[in-house]
């Protein structure tokens, strides 16, 4: 089955979207309504707290998505949601109201998992990207290492066994009094301090796929209590570089391995201008096509979330309206 507009839905975290994109490529609108501001005085999402914050805001958000596009309501031809990976709260708040819609409208319901449309974030901007590809998905909830084969087929190398690498950023970050969310502002002091300066753990670099994070932000905590006076930007690049080298050094094996075409980063941590740097880097350095996704298109948005559903719808269907969220989703393995 196929739907020319799909109206998006992300309601999983603390980003409030709604998007209408054409044909799985043509982004017609894109609208994200962060949550930032409520959370940043709890250091961290409050779950209860962002599903409230999605009630209020997504009716809002979706007729902004809608206006936007400069379509009609009846021209909406199908419309998705994010019902997993996340807050159980926060995804039922998008799922229901998608659902809804799409029953009021009479097309079909796509339910999209969040990871599969963090992978599409990239096919939005580059439709050529040629296959395989290797993808590291570094968010604030995962970290995971993925070859993707074909449309809509995954092989995950491997995973985060413990904090995922956007987490790692933010408890460093907060430990450091430095606020909520860590990622963005460690990237920034980054830039003025020494990535030399301390050499803290690369965790399992060499062995497996897997990835360890919560390791080097213990050292970053033992290091402050042993030297107080070190200065915060050298922390933070020092910290950034013990990240970055381990996620590059893996997808750059992972791309060499797998003979992939490309090496692409997605997900919030994706962000990371250290890790931009790094992956580009590498790709001059072997040869791999480097796919950088832009900023907006790495963190939460519902652009992506149009994106997979269009493959999704084309290759599986309409999702059942009893199909309900699923906070612990995992990417679809052939
Ligand atoms: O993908 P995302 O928006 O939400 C999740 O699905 O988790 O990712 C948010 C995560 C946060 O942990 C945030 O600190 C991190 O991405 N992040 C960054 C940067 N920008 C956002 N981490 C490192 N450097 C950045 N520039
Ligand atoms: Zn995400």
């Amino acid at each position: 089955m196929s739907a020319d507009r799909i109206l998006g839905i992300e309601t999983s975290c603390d980003e409030t979207a709604a998007a209408v994109v054409s044909r799985g490529t043509d982004v017609m609108s894109s609208v994200v309504s962060s949550q930032i501001e409520l959370h940043a005085r709890y250091g961290g999402v409050v779950p209860e707290v962002a599903s409230r914050a999605h009630v209020e805001l997504l009716m809002p958000v979706v007729a902004q998505a809608v206006v936007e596009a400069g379509v009609e309501d009846r021209e909406i031809e199908a419309v998705a949601a994010t019902y997993g990976p996340g807050l159980v709260g926060a995804l039922l708040v998008g799922v229901s109201a998608a659902k809804a819609m799409s029953m009021v409208w009479d097309v079909p319901f796509v339910a999209v998992n969040h990871l599969e449309a963090h992978l599409y974030a990239s096919f939005l901007e580059e439709p050529d990207l040629e296959m395989p590809l290797v993808i590291l998905l570094v968010s604030g909830g995962h970290t995971s290492l993925i070859v993707m084969e074909d449309h809509l087929r995954y092989r995950v190398l491997g995973s985060t066994v413990d904090d995922a690498a956007g987490e790692a950023f933010d408890k460093v970050a907060r430990h450091l009094g430095l606020g909520y969310p860590g990622g963005p502002v460690i990237d920034a002091l980054s830039v003025d301090g020494d990535p030399n300066a301390i050499h803290f753990p690369r965790a399992m670099a060499k062995d497996g796929w897997d990835f360890s994070f919560s390791g080097v932000k213990t050292s970053v905590v033992n290091h402050v209590r042993k030297n107080p006076d070190t200065a915060i930007p050298d922390l933070a690049a020092s910290f950034q570089e013990a990240v970055v080298d381990v996620l590059i050094d893996k997808a750059r094996r992972a791309a060499r391995e797998v003979g992939a075409k490309g090496l692409c980063l997605g997900g919030g941590v994706a962000a990371n201008s250290r890790l931009r740097e790094k992956l580009l880097d590498v790709c001059v350095e072997d040869g791999f096509r480097a796919f950088l996704p832009s900023r907006a298109m790495c963190t939460d948005n519902a652009a992506m979330v149009a994106a997979a559903a269009w493959w999704r719808l084309e290759a599986d269907g309409p999702s059942p309206l009893n199909i309900g969220a699923d906070p612990s989703l995992r990417l679809p393995v052939h």
